[in-house]
């Protein structure tokens, strides 16, 4: 697995998920992944420690030419290299200098994002917002919702959008993907809260396009056929790897 040729043009991306972490080498002037993804599951627990050694074994995996850049996304607020929330993992996490905990086992510099802006950012340089304009808004439909803002290109860091309260519900635990596994909600069940979902994030913001990630993406013809908006909905086309090409793309300073 190991890429030959060191190239200005390549990066590693690491994507960390509530249920798997994910990383792969990236040709970040196509965001073609060069390498097989690399995948282990989530660490029981989420926890700091065992979440850093499933990345460097990730990592040490792939292979990577020496001082290939390495972006690392997390499914939490980051702030300054620091992780500020930690809905779907450990609480640990929650003011941990996240970003220094993996560049000292890696022994190298790290970009660190949070999952959704790194995936949004993806999509918006190299999938489904390729061509859009204005205000793009990226949500992934996981474990969480992960929600990211790109305005013209530029990525607008840690929007939760999935910590939205409506009807008196954090966003997230009626309408990811999760919640409707755990209820085994019909599409159509699932669809009416994504509409008032969505509905919502318009009336707020006002976006130009919206792009829906995340596993379930894949089977989007089942439920965004459903919904009625304003605003243009369409499924992510980098799907599960859009994380791990957006991580790449950042660190690389694309
Ligand atoms: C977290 C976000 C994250 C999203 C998707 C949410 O629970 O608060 O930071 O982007 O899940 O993983």
């Amino acid at each position: 697995m190991r890429a030959v040729t060191k190239s200005k043009h390549q990066a590693v991306g690491v994507d960390i998920g509530g249920t798997g972490v994910k990383a792969a080498l990236v040709d970040v002037r196509t965001g073609e992944l060069l390498s097989d993804r690399v995948k282990l599951p989530t660490p029981e627990g989420g926890e700091p420690d065992a979440i850093r050694d499933a990345v460097v074994e990730l990592v040490d995996r792939l292979e990577a030419p020496e001082g290939t850049p390495i972006g690392v996304t997390f499914p939490a607020i980051v702030r300054h290299g620091r992780t500020m929330s930690a809905a779907n993992v450990s609480k640990a996490w929650i003011g941990l200098e996240a970003e220094r905990l993996f560049e000292q086992a890696l022994g190298r510099d790290i970009h660190f994002v949070n999952d959704a802006d790194a995936a949004g950012f993806a999509e918006d340089h190299y999938g489904a917002a390729k061509d859009a304009a204005g205000l793009v808004i990226m949500t992934t439909l996981g474990t969480g919702i992960g929600g990211a803002f790109i305005y013209n290109g530029v990525l607008i860091p840690n929007a939760e959008l999935g910590h939205l309260e409506i009807d008196g519900h954090d966003a997230e635990s009626r309408a990811s993907n999760r919640a409707r596994e755990r209820e085994e909600l019909s599409w159509e069940a699932w669809a009416e809260r994504l509409q008032r979902y969505y509905t919502h994030l318009e009336f707020l913001f006002s976006p130009d396009l919206f792009v829906v990630g995340g596993g379930v993406s894949k089977s989007s013809e089942l439920f965004l056929p459903l919904l009625t908006l304003d605003t243009p909905i369409v499924p992510a086309k980098l799907r599960n790897n859009a994380g791990i090409i957006g991580a790449a793309a950042l660190a690389r300073g694309v």
